[in-house]
């Protein structure tokens, strides 16, 4: 059913007002961002209580009374600082959250950092389905995703901050869900650094994983792995899930992907969930876990996915997406798979779609 927030509810003037913003928002973001990095809202923050002006802050963070001047006038503006009296600045609800808010900085530097530049090639992704921005961020490739381990800071550090913030919140529920069925051996698409495989051998004394990722990511996994002393637990299949040659170990009794169809299109996802289905075990179970805009509680929090898409447009591969949950139940059910549970907010924003072959 449709949300609520989706509905033309504004009326004539503020819906005037809205889209003025919409003209300005990549300068407000930048504007934003900057007062944070010049620790200008820390120190608006810091004096909150009698407030403080910007020739103050200027000769405390030595930095030109211009620029903070020009940069508090913006904050005013988003609404990150207010005007206690005269020219005293004092924090807003709003600024105090993007200072201290994990998921805030999560998502700003992920913006910023991977996607902003990236952005300028909207339209030529729109018009060819290919990552028209990746050569922004130093990259000659059709997809991200060989190149992740490899990735200039900040970007690296901002792309798996962005991608562990979400799943390492999910884990802990998504941990208690997968291991009532007991699984034996689970294989671990798009297993990446390996914290899922980790964290499924710690919960479970017995059970073996088997990770699957192109061969960069699993050198990083397979770091990890020896690290902790977990070698003998968790193996690894360096491999292309789009090739038709990809050998998936048989014995499995639990296949897992987290955040991980939606790195696809969706004839890539369907090609994929075919080959899953018809190397599997007869009596395996599929556990998808992914987040869906549709599922969403907040509204905040469909439009960060949303967002996320268009980092999927521009940087990552050119043609994959959130999706709407209706989606990806569709693709399941065209290859021979069921849903057979189907449990939303997971850790906060994730869905598990639990599937087995249909009989
Ligand atoms: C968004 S990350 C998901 C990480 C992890 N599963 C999680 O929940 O945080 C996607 C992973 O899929 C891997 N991947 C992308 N394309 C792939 C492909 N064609 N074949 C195999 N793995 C792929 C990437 O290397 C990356 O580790």
């Amino acid at each position: 059913m449709l949300k609520e927030y989706y509905r033309d509810n504004l009326d004539a003037y503020d819906a005037k007002s809205e889209i003025q913003k919409l003209s300005f928002y990549p300068m407000m973001f930048q504007s934003a961002l900057v007062m944070m990095k010049t620790g200008i809202l820390k120190e608006v923050h810091q004096k909150r209580r009698k407030g403080i002006t910007a020739k103050e802050i200027s000769e405390t963070l030595n930095l030109p009374y211009y620029g903070v001047n020009t940069l508090l006038e913006t904050g005013l503006t988003i609404g990150l600082v207010y005007l206690k009296e005269d020219d005293y600045y004092s924090i807003t609800k709003m600024g105090f959250h993007l200072l201290f808010d994990e998921a805030t900085r999560v998502n700003m530097n992920f913006t910023h950092d991977v996607c902003y530049k990236s952005l300028f090639h909207l339209e030529e992704s729109i018009r060819t389905e290919s990552a028209a921005g990746l050569k922004e961020i130093g990259i000659n490739d059709e997809t991200i995703y060989p190149h992740l381990s490899n990735l200039e800071e900040p970007i690296k550090t901002s792309w798996f901050d962005f991608d562990h913030y979400y799943s390492d919140r999910a884990f802990p529920e998504a941990l208690k869900i997968v291991f009532k069925d007991k699984p034996k051996h689970m294989l671990d698409i798009g297993g990446n650094t390996g914290k899922w495989s980790i964290a499924c051998c710690k919960h479970d004394n017995d059970v073996k994983m088997t990770i699957v990722d192109l061969g960069a990511q699993w050198n990083v996994a397979q770091e990890n792995i020896k690290n902790l002393g977990l070698a003998d637990r968790i193996n690894g299949v360096v491999g292309n899930v789009l090739s038709k040659d990809l050998k998936l170990p048989e014995n499995a009794d639990a296949i897992w992907m987290s955040q991980f169809l939606d790195c696809f299109s969706e004839s890539q996802i369907e090609h994929i969930l075919a080959n899953i289905n018809e190397k599997m075990d007869e009596n395996a179970t599929i556990y998808i876990q992914d987040l869906f805009w549709d599922r969403q509680k907040d509204f905040a929090a469909a439009y960060s996915l949303h967002g996320t898409s268009l980092y999927f447009t521009t940087v990552a591969n050119g043609n994959s997406k959130m999706y709407h949950s209706r989606d990806m139940i569709n693709i399941i059910n065209k290859v021979g798979l069921e849903v057979v549970e189907d449990i939303d907010e997971v850790g906060e924003f994730h869905t598990i779609l639990k599937c087995r072959r249909k009989k």
